[in-house]
């Protein structure tokens, strides 16, 4: 065993972000005051959309995105590779979950597999898609925003992971997001994504009549009378706002986003030419360099379960900290019961051999090369 320890995510917390966060502290408002007006015209500016709600986690910012879309009773198309929280919030709402396979390498949702299930149902029924933006690779939204008009769906871009990439479609850039091919979009800032609050998370969308729901359901469901104490509650919702010191700490974060993509961006360059070369590349498989990837991950594939999960083990012997991201959520004892027994190809042969290497901004150039040094060692022993 080593006393090395390499997470496989760290957040990246500077002095301006902790001058942002006492300012705060010494201010009249520690909650609904100026920090989360300003946090959430930064992020309108940054990606150019008319509404963005913070709130208190990604987890959150899924739920009050369902509510707002009435998604009780629909069937709603999303994918099994990625964290619970996008499918569970899903069930929270009355929602009929239907998992569509995905893309083995990427695991972001397969849209020939996307159009074969939304042929099934029936023109009548509320409908809505969840694709996520797996690694920080932005879901094929344009397609999804094509399939969507054609079946009247909904779509919820859940962008947890790719918040600060982009997407090329017709020679354009847009941002992951953006919402400009997407109903909605969620965005997380737990420690290990882009940018952080601690805990917290935002609802992107450039509807007004989504916006306002989305408020209400944050806030207990309450809206205020102007010049009156009198408040009307509208609908039954909940208290999931963000407090004042995660809006400042994100505010300053988001000053930064750019600085860390790019940093993340560099180290998949890094790795990724080491692993087209003898000892990895007669044992793993990775995604080729994506450009707009805001690289959240950086998942390289093994052949199989047994030789993956020796490299966890023997990775972390070494002090080097891997993630399996994800496990097919229909694996799970609680999807199980709920959908009964499932398998899709393509995520299945994507959780099989998936493992996340370290990536974060401030990872140093000598980690990454012992990450490397240590990952070649497995390949030799595999
Ligand atoms: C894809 C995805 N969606 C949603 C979430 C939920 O975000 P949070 O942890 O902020 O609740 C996560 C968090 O890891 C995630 O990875």
């Amino acid at each position: 065993m080593t006393s090395k320890h390499i997470p496989y995510s760290r957040q990246t917390i500077d002095d301006s972000d902790i001058q942002a966060v006492t300012e705060v502290l010494k201010s009249d408002f520690l909650s609904q005051g100026p920090s989360i007006r300003a946090f959430e015209a930064a992020l309108r500016d940054y990606l150019n959309v008319k509404h963005a709600i913070v709130c208190s986690n990604g987890t959150s910012a899924l739920h009050l995105s369902y509510l707002a879309s009435e998604l009780q009773s629909a069937t709603v198309f999303t994918t099994p590779i990625t964290f619970a929280a996008t499918s569970n919030m899903l069930h929270a709402v009355g929602a009929r979950i239907c998992f569509v396979d995905v893309d083995p390498l990427t695991g972001i949702m397969d849209t020939e597999a996307l159009k074969e299930a939304l042929g099934t149902t029936s023109p009548s029924s509320k409908k809505a898609i969840v694709p996520v933006s797996l690694q920080g690779i932005a879901a094929n939204l344009p397609v999804i925003h094509e399939l969507a008009k054609k079946y009247r769906a909904t779509v919820i871009e859940d962008a947890a992971h790719s918040f600060g990439g982009t997407y090329i479609f017709g020679g354009e850039t847009y941002k992951s997001a953006s919402c400009v091919h997407t109903d909605l979009a969620t965005l997380s800032f737990h420690p290990l994504k882009t940018i952080t609050c601690g805990e917290g998370g935002a609802v992107i969308t450039n509807d007004d009549r989504l916006a306002e729901r989305v408020r209400l359901f944050l806030n207990h469901g309450l809206r205020s009378q102007p010049d009156t104490y009198v408040r009307e509650q509208k609908v039954w919702g909940y208290n999931d706002r963000m407090s004042e010191l995660q809006a400042a700490l994100g505010l300053s974060q988001l000053k930064r986003i750019d600085t860390f993509v790019e940093k993340r961006r560099a180290i998949a360059r890094y790795y990724l030419e080491f692993l087209s070369k003898e000892p990895y590349a007669s044992h793993l498989t990775c995604v080729p360099y994506h450009e707009g990837s805001s690289y959240h991950l950086f998942v390289v594939h093994f052949k199989d379960r047994k030789k993956r999960d020796f490299a966890y083990r023997k990775l972390k012997e070494n002090g080097v900290e891997t993630g399996v991201h994800y496990l097919p959520l229909y694996e799970y004892q609680g999807y199980r019961e709920l959908l009964g027994e499932l398998s899709l190809s393509g995520a299945d042969t994507y959780a099989r051999g998936c493992l996340s290497l370290p990536i974060y901004p401030n990872l140093s150039r000598d980690a990454q090369a012992y990450v490397l040094d240590k990952l070649a060692a497995v390949c030799q022993n595999l």
